[in-house]
């Protein structure tokens, strides 16, 4: 049942549960969100309709989107001691330390919204943790580059918004351009859940305990973090911006396929995933519109597209069933916008707020569910009896 966690041994995955938010065919490379495949979404929604469409189970009509986004747009401020919180991180600080320790500091200021048996707390600290992720991972990256904090406009959309607060400085009107806050808003959708990943595995299993929803979010974000899972995007840039020319790429594959090193093709490969991922294509067709709208031209894309080429041509890649994920392109776009690699996780963790706080309601709603205990296989020693210092 929701939010309990069953073994089996013939799964590589520890974890399962029951779930209507997403679904996933690794083989067909088909991502559906309450029904609606990804393509569809990233392509005629917005982020915060998929936002709504994840957290009630429908597509909202005019009347129900607007009084939500009205409502997320009320709470996108944080807390002004939570602004002097950033003076503790020393200006090198990752975003993403400084997000996992601003969340999980949350969880010390709305007392009132963490009753969680009441679903009208359940809402309010929902809609407080989608709302203020902008705004806390705009003032990381302002904190890291010494500029002041631009405070929340909220005549803008929610991803306008967060670009003001990101590059907008108190000196100059800060001018959103409509392909960038498209391209921005597709990111986020293409991030917005993604089944039982590892993050929101955690989050479910920390909120199975009933703990406070803003540190199980804190917990995603830790989780999230790790190279092998959030952290690849901004690994997959370095990787290719290391890579630098086409001619240098039969080097790294070779160095992918050879056991005895660890270096592995950032961006490629998944848990799930044995075709495809459906956001990597969204994601490589969202570069060009970047890159024709910013008039840019960064040669790392060039490197990519001959790299998922000539990888996918190659016998190793295509028997194991490796493909770019969503992990593989969104760096390019997210440069090219002007964000550092530092700053890539933190947008992932950002968008990722909606799957981790669907999936959160969606288990702590559930009248069965009871805390989440994953059970293991021993593999120690067989019963024994103590043995004495003078014995040993
Ligand atoms: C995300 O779970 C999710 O849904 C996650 C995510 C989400 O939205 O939440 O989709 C986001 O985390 C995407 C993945 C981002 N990570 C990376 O791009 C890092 C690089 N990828 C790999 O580390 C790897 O592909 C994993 C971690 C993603 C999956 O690792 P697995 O489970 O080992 O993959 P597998 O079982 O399919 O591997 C099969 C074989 C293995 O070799 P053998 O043991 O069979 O000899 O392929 C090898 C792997 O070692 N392999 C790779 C490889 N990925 C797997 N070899 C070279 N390069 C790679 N990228």
């Amino acid at each position: 049942k929701s939010g309990m966690f069953t073994y089996d041994p013939g799964f590589t995955s520890t974890a399962s549960c029951d779930s209507g938010l997403t679904y996933i065919d690794g083989e067909e490379g088909v991502l559906l969100h309450r029904g609606y495949p990804i393509g569809q979404l990233a392509e005629n929604s917005s982020f915060m309709e998929v936002a709504y469409l994840l957290l009630n189970g429908e597509l909202p009509s005019q009347d129900e989107y607007e009084n939500f986004t009205y409502t997320i747009s009320r709470h996108t401020m944080l807390h002004d001691q939570l602004r002097g919180f950033y003076q503790g991180f020393r200006r090198d600080a990752h975003p993403m330390a400084i997000m996992c320790g601003v969340v999980g500091a949350l969880s010390a200021f709305y007392h009132d919204s963490t009753d969680i048996a009441d679903p009208e707390h359940r809402k309010i600290s929902s809609h407080r943790l989608i709302a203020k992720m902008p705004t806390i991972a705009a003032m990381a990256y302002k904190y890291s580059i010494g500029q002041p904090f631009l405070y929340p406009d909220n005549s803008l959309s929610y991803t306008g918004n967060f670009l003001r607060m990101t590059f907008g400085v108190p000196a100059e009107e800060y001018e959103v351009i409509p392909a960038v806050e498209k391209a921005m808003d597709r990111i986020f959708i293409l991030h917005a859940d993604h089944e039982q990943n590892a993050s929101t595995s955690t989050v479910r299993l920390a909120g199975s305990s009933g703990a406070n929803p803003f540190a199980c979010i804190a917990a995603g974000i830790a989780c999230l973090w790790g190279p092998a899972h959030g952290g690849a995007n901004e690994a997959a840039l370095n990787m290719l911006q290391e890579i630098g020319r086409p001619e240098r790429i039969p080097e790294y594959i070779a160095r992918a396929k050879n056991k005895d090193d660890p270096f592995r093709l950032m961006g490629f490969g998944h848990r799930v995933y044995k075709n495809y991922d459906p956001r990597a294509t969204v994601m490589q067709k969202t570069v060009r519109e970047v890159f024709d709208a910013l008039k840019v031209n960064d040669p790392v894309f060039e490197v990519a597209l001959q790299l998922e080429e000539m990888a996918l041509n190659d016998d190793y890649f295509v028997e194991k069933k490796l493909f770019p994920n969503v992990d593989f392109y969104s760096g390019v776009i997210l440069s090219a916008i002007g964000f550092p690699t530092t700053m890539f996780t933190a947008l992932f963790a950002l968008a990722r707020t909606v799957g981790w706080v669907a999936q959160w309601n969606e288990m702590i709603s559930d009248p069965a569910q009871r805390i989440g205990r994953p059970r293991q296989l021993y593999t120690g020693p067989t019963q024994r009896d103590y043995v004495p210092f003078d014995k040993r």
